[in-house]
C-alpha cells in the first residue's frame, strides 16, 4: 500500500489512493463506536465518493448520514443549526467524530459545526475536491457565511486527521478540477525550489499524475501553516493572486450569470498581481512573462471593460489589512520569493487591470 504521510499542526494528513486500511485502523485506534461516528456529505461527494468508503470500510456500513445540498449557498448558519439539531437526535456527544467527506463548502461546514457542537467533538476530513485536498481541507480554518460575507464566521479548529485520496477528483467536473488548479499553480509560485519549474513544463490538460501534484502542494501549504496556524502574519504568503482574484471573485457573482469559479478569479490575480510585483517589487519581466503566458494557457481570459475597473477597486478598498488608499498585497520578488503586507496606490493597481485587459485576443 503505497500512502505519504505529511505531519502537520498535531495532525497527520494521509496520502494515497488505497487508505482503506488506515482509516479502518485509525477508527479501531480512537474505539469509535458506529453510532458514534456521523459522516456529512453533500448529493455529490454522497453518490461519487461515499459508496467506495462504505464498500471498503465496514464499519462506515452503519453509520449516520447527514446530507447537505452542494454549493456556497448552503454554507450558513441555518444550515449549522439543522445539523447541531440531526446530531442531538442522533444522540452524538464528546466521544463523537464527524467525517467530512467533500469539497470546501463541507469541510468549512462541518468542522464548524463539530467544533461548536458540546464545545467542540472530533473532526476527520476527507476532501474529495482537488481545491479542498490542497487547500480548504487542511489548515484548521471552519466557518460559514453570514449574509452573504464570506467566512464571517468561523473558528480555527484543526481536524484529528486528514485522509486524501487522490482518485475522487475522477469524478469532479473538468471545471472545479481547473479550480484548485489555480491554488496548486500559486503554490509552485510562491515556495521557493523546483516546483514552479517542474509544474510549468506540463499543462493542466497534460496532467495524468494528479497524486504527485497534491502531494507537494499539501506540502507546500502545510510549511505555511505550520509556521503560522493562528493566520497572524507569514501565511499571508498564501494570499498571493487573491486580493485582486476576490474582487474579480465578488464582481462576478454580482454580475455574470456564469460566474467565475474562485479558482478562475484567482488565475486573474495572479497574472495582476504578478504585474504589480514586477512593478514594485522588482520581480524581472522575464518571469513576469513566463507566468503571464503559463495562466494564460491554462485558464480562459475574463473580458473587462475599464468601466469595470472602479467597481473592482472599490471591491478591495473595503478591505480592513489597507493602509488608506493603499491596497494591501502580497508579492514575488521572484518566482519562489515572496514578501507579505506590501502596499500598492490605486493607479498601479489599476495599470494592473489594464495590463490583464490587454492580454484579451
Ligand atoms: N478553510 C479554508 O482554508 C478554505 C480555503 C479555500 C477555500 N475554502 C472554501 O472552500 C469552498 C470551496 O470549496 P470547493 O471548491 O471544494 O467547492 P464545493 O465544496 O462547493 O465543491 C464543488 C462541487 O464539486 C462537487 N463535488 C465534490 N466532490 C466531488 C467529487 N468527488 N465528484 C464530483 N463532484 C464532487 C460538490 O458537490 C460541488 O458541487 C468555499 O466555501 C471556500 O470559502 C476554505
Amino acid at each position: 500500500m503505497e500512502q505519504s504521510i505529511v505531519n502537520s499542526n498535531g495532525y497527520s494528513i494521509f496520502i494515497g489512493n488505497d487508505l482503506f486500511e488506515t482509516i479502518r485502523s485509525y477508527l479501531h485506534q480512537y474505539e469509535f463506536k458506529e453510532n458514534k461516528i456521523f459522516v456529512l456529505t453533500d448529493e455529490n461527494s454522497r453518490k461519487y465518493c461515499l459508496p467506495r468508503l462504505m464498500s471498503n470500510i465496514q464499519l462506515l456500513q452503519e453509520v449516520h448520514i447527514m446530507e447537505i445540498d452542494s454549493g456556497e449557498g448552503v454554507k450558513n448558519i441555518d444550515t449549522c443549526k439543522r445539523l447541531w439539531n440531526e446530531l442531538t437526535i442522533q444522540g452524538a456527544d464528546r466521544d463523537s467524530v464527524l467525517i467530512n467527506l467533500g469539497g470546501g463548502v463541507v469541510s468549512d461546514l462541518g468542522g464548524f459545526v463539530a467544533s461548536t457542537f458540546k464545545r467542540g467533538i472530533r473532526y476527520i476530513n476527507i476532501p474529495t475536491t482537488l481545491l479542498s485536498m490542497v487547500d480548504a481541507g487542511i489548515g484548521g480554518k471552519v466557518g460559514v457565511d453570514l449574509n452573504g460575507l464570506k467566512n464571517q464566521i468561523g473558528v480555527f479548529s484543526n481536524p484529528q486527521v486528514v485522509f486524501l485520496l487522490p482518485d475522487f477528483i475522477d469524478t469532479l467536473p473538468e471545471r472545479q478540477v481547473r479550480t484548485g488548479f489555480a491554488e496548486i499553480v500559486k503554490h509552485a509560485l510562491i515556495y521557493e525550489g523546483h516546483y514552479w519549474d517542474d509544474l510549468s513544463t506540463k499543462n493542466f490538460d497534460s496532467i495524468t499524475n494528479w497524486r504527485d501534484i497534491i502531494e507537494w502542494s499539501v506540502e507546500i501549504k502545510n510549511y505555511y501553516i505550520t509556521e503560522d496556524p493562528l493566520d497572524t502574519g507569514f501565511r499571508k504568503v498564501l494570499n498571493f493572486g487573491h486580493t485582486i482574484g476576490h474582487a474579480f471573485e465578488t464582481y462576478s457573482n454580482q454580475h455574470d450569470s456564469n460566474s467565475l469559479s474562485h479558482g478562475e478569479a484567482v488565475a486573474i490575480g495572479l497574472i495582476c498581481e504578478s504585474y504589480i510585483s514586477h512593478k514594485y517589487a522588482n520581480l524581472p519581466k522575464s518571469e513576469l512573462d513566463e507566468i503571464v503566458h503559463y495562466v494564460t494557457e491554462n485558464f480562459d481570459h475574463y473580458p473587462i471593460k475599464s468601466g469595470q475597473f472602479d467597481a473592482l477597486l472599490n471591491i478591495m478598498l473595503h478591505d480592513k489589512k489597507n493602509k488608506g488608499e493603499n491596497i494591501n498585497f502580497t508579492l514575488l520578488t521572484s518566482i519562489g520569493n515572496s514578501l507579505i503586507n506590501q502596499y500598492a496606490d490605486i493607479p498601479l493597481v489599476k495599470e494592473s487591470l489594464f495590463f490583464y485587459q490587454s492580454l484579451q485576443t
